[in-house]
């Protein structure tokens, strides 16, 4: 076989077979193909599609690339991942509570790239946390804890990465069957019965049209279905920052505040909880929703969430009295002070993407992958879509390091948000795929 051949016949529209995809992706792993056939192929692809069948091969492809973890636990191993937003902890409650109903949550997450934050950032800013732990304390924590959130590790669908790399740099990254095998063949690769996905809509998302992000979770339900790991997605709203924190310690802190049940956004609260039901319904953990939802209660008002997380941020490498003095163990900026609106009214939108790219302003996020990012920056007290507010009222506390940074962030911060004569009301999850 030759791979020109095969960047040939999908440029002519015509279907790869299993054996094609096969060997492309073997030549990608182990470099007898080079990137520019790499580009050929995705951009043949990113044009003229890939049917059912090629897209479950190049997920299943790409999973075997690597190692593909499997696990020794009493319970179903399940995982969630998201599209990314700004202000999106999610997963940082949802791993904890999952582990406290019963569930083993090896949950591989990502750094943020451009407006959107990431999980493995934020979990950085924890003292002595490792993100990337050896196997052996990875498979540990899973098993004794239930739940471990870490970074990609080094043999974890290794074509993807060389592939994302290049399409990157190739404008072939909104390809709805490269994202999808892209996304699952990571996820697949660590050994899941059950997935539900997070599929951002919105000004915030990676997908701002609801239509591009329903037909994105509709691949990847099918494609992760026939390839044996039972899926579900949500379509949720990220036209307005996930809760009140942004940025890394930040939100590490607004989630220790949920756990205890302390300050509990409702958006947050809202997303968390359905995202859990559905892999607590679909992994045989509850009976049906409702059963879902007591458990997860209960989980949450018993404190054994909040102690799963402790018990997670500590058997890899952090302190034992994490949540009792998050304070003492993550950064603070030199300056935190407020910011107000330009007028009295409502808050009724506000550009998300442009509030993420503002802790970029703010050292808190990163523009390219290799960035390191301030942790302690972002800001807090977010003003949510439907608040009344006036002018003695903050949009938001502003964290920064320099003054400088912090004269930008709030220049450029009440221009994002819109301040209208009547409050309008959304709901944050439009629909369920699968
Ligand atoms: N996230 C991924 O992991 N892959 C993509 O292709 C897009 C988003």
């Amino acid at each position: 076989m030759l791979p020109q051949e095969i960047i040939r016949k999908k440029r002519n529209h015509l279907p790869l077979s299993k054996e094609e995809i096969d060997f492309f992706i073997k030549g990608v792993t182990d470099e007898s193909i080079s990137d520019a056939q790499i580009g050929a192929l995705t951009m043949a692809v990113f044009l003229n599609g890939f049917n059912q069948d090629e897209k479950v091969n190049l997920t299943l492809a790409m999973r075997d690339s690597g190692d593909v973890l499997s696990w020794d636990v009493d319970g179903p191993v399940v995982d969630k991942h998201s599209t990314g937003g700004v202000g999106d902890k999610v997963s940082l409650i949802l791993g904890p509570i999952l582990a406290a109903c019963g569930a083993y949550v090896p949950m591989i997450s990502g750094r943020g790239l451009g407006h959107t934050g990431g999980t493995l950032d934020k979990l950085d800013s924890v003292k002595g946390y490792q993100t990337s732990p050896s196997n052996e304390l990875f498979q540990k924590t899973v098993k004794e804890v239930g739940c471990a959130i870490i970074g990609q590790t080094g043999n974890l669908a290794p074509a993807d990465k060389r592939i994302y790399a290049v399409r990157d740099v190739c404008a072939t990254v909104e390809s709805i069957p490269l994202i999808t095998a892209s996304i699952l063949s990571k996820k697949l690769a660590s050994g899941l019965d059950n997935l539900v996905m997070d599929v951002k809509f919105g000004n915030g998302a990676f997908m701002d049209n609801t239509d591009d992000a329903r037909m994105l979770a509709k691949s990847i339900v099918e494609v992760a279905n026939n390839a044996g790991t039972k899926t579900t997605a949500l379509l949720t709203d990220m036209n307005a920052v996930l809760c009140t924190a942004v940025g890394n310690a930040v939100e590490i802190s607004e989630v220790v505040q949920y756990l205890k049940r302390n300050r509990v956004n409702k958006r947050l609260d809202e997303v968390t909880k359905a995202l859990a039901v559905e892999i607590l319904t679909a992994s045989k953990l509850a009976d049906n929703a409702d059963d879902a939802l007591s458990k997860i209660e209960h989980v949450l008002s018993s404190g054994q969430a909040l102690q799963k997380f402790e018990q997670m941020v500590y058997t890899l490498g952090g302190p034992h009295d994490f949540a009792a003095h998050v304070q003492d163990y993550m950064p603070q900026a030199p300056i935190v002070r407020p910011v107000y609106p330009l007028h009295d009214g409502y808050v009724v939108s506000m550009q998300t993407r442009q509030i993420g790219l503002a802790l970029v302003e703010l050292k808190g996020g990163r523009t390219h992958p290799l960035q390191t990012v301030n942790h302690a920056t972002g800001m807090t007290d977010f003003c949510q879509i439907g608040d009344k507010i006036d002018t003695q009222t903050p949009l938001c506390m502003i964290h920064a390091q320099t003054e400088s940074d912090f004269e930008r962030a709030a220049f450029v911060l009440p221009q994002l948000i819109e301040i209208g004569d009547k409050p309008t009301l959304y709901s944050v999850i439009l629909e369920k795929i699968g």
